[in-house]
């Protein structure tokens, strides 16, 4: 079975192939590189053993998306992840990420409805929950105005989605990621970010590594335990496998709804220091960090209620805050031998 995986080099998307092709089905990757590198298609090879399909070209382009779909015609379904994720420069380059993650969103839609492809499975995010009124959050809580274009984005694509699928013979599955960090246990594959780091996670394994002089903590005067934000960190490949299990969801016909949405997390929340205190636990070093100001536009908790994902999707994440920051550490200690 041919899979459409945009974004397929990025770094959910790799080790989302990586499962795919684990179980079978046949990858096509669409990716631009526009944030991440060719070789990452090597190293999906090295650890699966297949080569995925890779084809360059940028989907925000009406007529390469159609071209692509007229030759793809047997494709079965879609995993469609890529998009800018950068929630401040989403705010000082609006157009760049409605253009971007909402035009290609459209051009992959309208190539799908052309060729009567059916299922589609979208990377949202918590972050159309804001900051949420309860907590652990739950799929049916209320969408709150966006905090960036970003976060806009990402309401709008659900949207978007939902809207075709009430005109057109469309399904979709919505995986709302929380905070994804880790690597593979390879160390083949992990997070490559452009430039310096925004995310928690590489900005720690880069400041460990000598890359970065030390980690600036935002803010420790949030009402939380040890004063630091909480967030629901979830390893990549626990991740990356929902994304089959969704898939052979929709392909199996087991869906209850055209569209349905389900939190991608653990059910934990861990704050700032404590994702300090597992890196130093699984690596043995110590981190240097400072505590600074806030950062704008951060929210100060948020976690999930999985028992929709567990019981009704059938998967459950299995790793530990301590099996992610393990697993980041060596993808950064393994990219500093290359
Ligand atoms: C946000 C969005 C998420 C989006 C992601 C993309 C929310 C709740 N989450 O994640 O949907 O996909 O951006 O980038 O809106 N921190 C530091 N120092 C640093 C970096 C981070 O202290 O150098 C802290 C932050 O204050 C935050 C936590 O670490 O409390 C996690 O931050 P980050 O990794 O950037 O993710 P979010 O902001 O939660």
């Amino acid at each position: 079975m041919k899979i459409l995986v945009t974004g397929g080099t990025g770094f959910i998307g790799s080790h989302t192939v990586v499962e795919l092709q684990d179980k079978g089905f046949e990858v096509v990757i669409v990716d631009n590189l526009s944030n991440s590198i060719f070789e990452v298609l090597d190293k999906i090879t090295t650890i699966s053993g297949k080569r995925p399909l890779f084809e360059n070209f940028n989907l925000v382009d009406p007529a390469a998306t159609a071209d692509f779909f007229n030759r793809h015609s047997d494709l079965k379904a879609v995993i469609h992840f890529a998009a800018f994720k950068a929630v401040g420069e989403s705010v000082q380059f609006p157009l760049l990420y409605y253009r971007n993650n909402i035009g290609s969103l459209v051009n992959i839609l309208q190539g799908m409805t052309d060729h009567a492809i059916t299922d589609i499975v979208f990377s949202s995010s918590c972050t159309v929950y804001g900051q949420p009124d309860q907590l652990p959050v739950k799929e049916d809580a209320p969408i709150q105005k966006a905090n960036s274009p970003y976060g806009n984005t990402k309401q709008i694509s659900e949207e978007i989605i939902t809207d075709l699928s009430n005109s057109a013979n469309i399904r979709a599955i919505l995986l709302r990621y929380f905070n994804p960090i880790g690597a593979h246990e390879s160390a083949l594959i992990g997070e490559l970010p452009l430039g310096v780091p925004n995310n928690l996670m590489p900005y720690i394994t880069q400041t460990a590594i000598g890359k970065r002089e030390f980690l600036r903590v935002w803010g420790n005067d949030y009402n939380t335990p040890d004063g630091t934000p909480i967030r629901d960190y979830i390893h990549v490949v626990d991740l990356a496998k929902a994304h089959v299990v969704a898939m052979e969801r929709m392909i199996g016909n087991k869906m209850k709804k055209n569209v349905e949405m389900f939190n991608l997390a653990t059910g934990n929340g861990s704050s700032v220091m404590e994702v300090i205190q597992s890196f130093e636990r699984t690596s043995g070093l110590k981190l240097d960090y400072r505590i600074l100001e806030r950062r704008l536009g951060d929210i100060e908790k948020v976690w999930a209620d999985t028992t929709f994902a567990n019981e009704e999707l059938g998967w459950k994440a299995e790793r530990t805050l301590d099996d992610m920051t393990r697993s980041a550490w060596n993808w950064e200690k393994a990219l500093a031998n290359k």
